[in-house]
């Protein structure tokens, strides 16, 4: 028995770190992905039906809750993915890390009891709960701000301070907990849950704006970690390792991302930063003259230019014109235009979020141009087309300390000839701020839904 479980979690671990591989390009992602669900499905099942610890008992009635709740469990997972739309997958996948360190808090949460006065065992109990509760409240927290439930900044006065105090706390009680767990009642463990969630909640609170992918790559990382300390409660083979690919990746992701927004990470977790005022459309006029250009216009621009630069961002995505974008990249290409796509490391709202949405269309991958591989062509391009694009342009970044974004690196579209932006209107992206890129005399608005406004452009230009 125990020797089949053992093949079982070795299928498991091998196919997580295959699936993770191929998951590492996006030929063979989809592939990757259902080989690591196909190794959680043999862990799964190898844990119900082979795995017993001194205190389980088996009977049918907790085989029908636990195949019930698996039922329950993949029917909401398997619906809510597949109606999800592009936009709303990092709210998805928020939520799914959220879940993941609720299971993590509730293996905590059960095994306490059992394992008391047992100190080795302890730590790993209680580190999985409160970082698995931590990631739990503040992956709900980053859920409600991405899908805008909570879009109003949160700054808790002498916020630092607060946070540190029950961040401390936190510490103090988990080791406490441990060492005391003969001496405490069961109950006291509920208390910690508690205390956790409130520090999960006031650690993701203040966050917001441009520092969110930080934030949630970071959290994602305390999943895995959770995950791993059960794997190493259970001696658990892929759990350790699936929780231990997760965690490691998770933190990578997060240096990566801290360096794209050339930000440290001690300051995206205690600056508060990113809940800058939003600008508001009336607003606007103020900073400046706003120039608009009419379809007919650009058409002609766009027609005689030698080359165009592509500057995909969010509003690409909710317009779904990633396909009608290929299409005027095609007609410009066989006019003789050279056109390219800059790619910025935090465009959309998921990582990979503008290669994913333009492979969806076939544009070549070759065409896709890192931002520090564009921005030295920025001066050579006769027009630089920013679709749905606004936190990734925005010259605050280099210019205005005060500024959220202040300090991360940008797209130089302001050094191109000619500055066309595509947008609905002149609210402000992510980060709720203001951009005087609009108000550049180099700058046109070209103000549209980006699919419909795309859609009249190409027609445009069929016609010349
Ligand atoms: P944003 O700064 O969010 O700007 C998107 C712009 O698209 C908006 O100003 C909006 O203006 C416009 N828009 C919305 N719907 C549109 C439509 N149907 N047609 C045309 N335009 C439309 O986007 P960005 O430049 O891609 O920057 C990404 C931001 O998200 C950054 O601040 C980044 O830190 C943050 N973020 C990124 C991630 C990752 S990992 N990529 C994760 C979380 C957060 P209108 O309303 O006027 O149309």
């Amino acid at each position: 028995m125990k020797g089949l479980l053992e093949i079982c979690y070795l299928i498991g671990s091998v196919t997580f770190i295959i699936g993770l591989k191929m998951m590492g390009n996006a030929k063979t992602a989809r592939k990757g992905n259902l080989i690591g669900a196909f190794g959680m499905t043999i862990a799964i099942l190898g844990t119900i039906f082979l795995f017993r610890t001194d205190h389980t008992t088996v009977n049918t009635l907790k085989f029908v809750l636990i195949f019930g709740a698996i039922g329950i469990g993949s029917a909401i997972g398997w619906l809510t993915a597949k109606k999800v739309e592009m936009t709303k997958m990092p709210e998805l996948v928020s939520m799914f890390n959220g879940m993941g360190g609720a299971c993590a808090a509730l293996i905590g949460l059960t095994e306490y009891e059992h394992n008391r006065g047992n100190i080795a065992a302890l730590s790993f109990i209680v580190a999985g709960m409160v970082i698995g509760t931590i990631s739990f409240s503040g992956s709900i927290i980053a859920y409600l701000k991405l899908s805008g439930k909570m879009d109003k900044p949160v700054r808790l006065p002498n916020y630092n301070s607060l946070n540190n105090i029950v961040l401390l706390l936190v510490v103090i009680a988990s080791v406490y907990v441990v060492l005391q767990s003969l001496a405490l009642p069961v109950f006291v463990i509920w208390i910690l849950f508690v205390v956790a969630i409130i520090y999960g909640i006031l650690f993701t609170v203040p966050i917001g704006g441009a520092d969110m992918p930080v934030v949630i790559s970071l959290l994602n990382s305390f999943t895995g970690l959770a995950a791993a300390f059960g794997g190493f409660l259970y001696d658990n083979k892929p759990m350790l390792t699936g929780g231990i690919l997760v965690g490691s990746a998770g933190t990578l992701l997060t240096l990566a991302r801290c360096k794209a927004m050339n930000r440290p990470l001690s300051n995206v977790i205690f600056g508060a930063f990113g809940g800058g005022s939003g600008a508001a459309a009336g607003e606007a006029s103020e900073k400046g003259t706003v120039k608009d250009i009419q379809v007919s216009d650009l058409a002609v621009l766009l027609n005689y230019s030698k080359k165009v630069v592509i500057v995909p961002g969010y509003g690409l995505a909710v317009a779904q014109a990633q396909h009608v974008i290929h299409e005027l990249e095609k007609l410009l290409e066989e006019r003789g235009v050279e056109v390219k796509y800059a790619i910025h490391p935090v465009a959309g709202r998921m990582p990979g979020h503008m290669n994913v949405l333009l492979a969806e269309s076939n544009v070549e991958y070759e065409k896709l141009v890192e931002m520090e591989d564009i921005n030295p062509e920025f001066p050579q391009t006769d027009v630089v087309l920013v679709v749905g694009a606004n936190d990734v342009v925005n010259p605050a970044a280099k210019t205005d300390p005060s500024s959220p974004i202040y300090g991360m690196p940008i797209l130089d579209v302001e050094n191109a000839k000619n500055i066309i932006i595509n947008k609905r209107s002149m609210s402000a992206g992510y980060a709720g701020i203001d951009n005087l890129l609009f108000y550049n005399s180099k700058t046109s608005m070209f103000f549209g839904d980006a699919k419909k406004a795309l859609t009249e452009l190409v027609a445009e230009i069929k016609q010349l």
